[in-house]
């Protein structure tokens, strides 16, 4: 009921913060959401976007789509692959050796994937939508919190957004039995992945807002001087269901024609949850950033949220050693 009396009642509000002499990065920005959030942030004053892109050929597309030969912000794209750590890691190590700053960051590259496939270690849309997207954000701390101490002269609080999606209410998370340390690997099981169709992108979502929660628990802010929330658009319209085939994308069709929103309407819930206040620290925010009452899984899952921070985390650090020591506030 909350989603379609949003989709049909709310709008997100038009962003009209000022990224100014800002640094902004936007995973997946050669189109849908990210592409159109990224032509706000132009709109803003940006001074640098870079679009992280895993097709350089259609970032360079989208950049000349946004940039319309009018702007002056410094528009880059830079390759990065979010099924792969290598990627991942080869990225964010450009980040922390060639930008000065980073004060807003987007991660909303993400897969809704049709079918059973692997990416590293994990199930694809597993790795793509959760783990890379930890493993950036853990790796490119160092240089937010870096840019938080150096402007302590005109004080400016770098944001980490995770795109998340209402679709996390989708799936009751029935692998959440699983006996102890044994969450990833019964989340990646090709078996239990075919026992519940539809609900791995759901279930990817909701770990995203899990462990946005759970990094800021460790993390609290004020003494924490990077904000981390996760954001949801609304349905909108996209290339996310790009996977789907014959009934399923009839029906996808279908009802994205009467409820979506339009890319841009979606993507202005991603523009100001990055550019939102200390308030959204650890948490999901909707529509024009506010921020609604989570579910009881969420809301009382303190445990799972646990449960999944330590699984998570370990195999965070069995990629990069330590790389987790980053959520604290060392
Ligand atoms: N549309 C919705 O209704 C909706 C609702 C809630 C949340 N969201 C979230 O919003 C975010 C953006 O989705 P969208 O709807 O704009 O979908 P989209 O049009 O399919 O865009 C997804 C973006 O992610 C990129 N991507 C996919 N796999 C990648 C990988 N391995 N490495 C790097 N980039 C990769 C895509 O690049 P390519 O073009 O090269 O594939 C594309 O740029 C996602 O996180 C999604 O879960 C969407």
């Amino acid at each position: 009921m909350g989603f379609l009396y949003s989709q049909f009642f709310k709008t997100p509000a038009y962003p009209t913060a000022s990224f100014t002499g800002k640094t902004v990065i936007i995973t997946g920005s050669n189109t849908g959401l990210g592409k159109e959030a990224a032509r706000h942030v132009v709109r803003l004053g940006a001074q640098r976007l870079i679009l992280a892109v895993r097709s350089l050929d259609k970032g360079q597309a989208a950049k000349l789509d946004i940039a319309g030969g009018t702007t002056t912000a410094d528009i880059q794209v830079w390759q990065l692959d979010m099924a792969s750590y290598d990627s991942v890691q080869r990225f964010a190590a450009r980040v922390n050796s060639e930008l000065d700053r980073v004060d807003h960051f987007v991660a909303n590259a993400g897969v809704a994937s049709f079918n059973y496939e692997t990416a590293e270690d994990n199930e694809h849309t597993i790795t793509v939508n959760v783990i890379s997207t930890f493993l950036l954000l853990a790796l490119v701390l160092p240089k937010m919190k870096e840019t938080a101490a150096a402007a302590a002269a005109t004080p400016t609080r770098p944001v980490f957004t995770v795109m998340s999606s209402g679709a996390h209410t989708h799936t009751s998370f029935p692998q959440r039995t699983a006996p102890k340390g044994k969450l990833l690997e019964t989340i990646n099981d090709e078996q239990e992945w075919a026992k519940h169709p539809g609900e791995q992108y759901p279930l990817s979502k909701l770990l995203e807002i899990f462990l946005v929660r759970a990094i800021a628990e460790r993390c609290p802010a004020p003494q924490f001087p990077v904000t981390i929330n996760a954001a949801d658009p609304g349905l909108c319209h996209s290339e996310l269901a790009r996977e789907a085939v014959g009934l399923q994308k009839v029906a996808f069709d279908l009802f994205k024609t009467l409820i979506a929103r339009s890319t841009e309407v979606g993507s202005r819930t991603e523009v100001n949850a990055v550019a939102a206040g200390v308030e959204t620290h650890g948490q999901y925010v909707v529509d024009s950033c506010e921020i609604p009452k989570m579910v009881p899984l969420i809301a009382d899952g303190k445990e799972l949220q646990d449960r999944i921070a330590e699984e998570v985390f370990a195999k965070l650090d069995a990629i990069v050693p330590g790389v987790t020591g980053n959520f604290s506030l060392a």
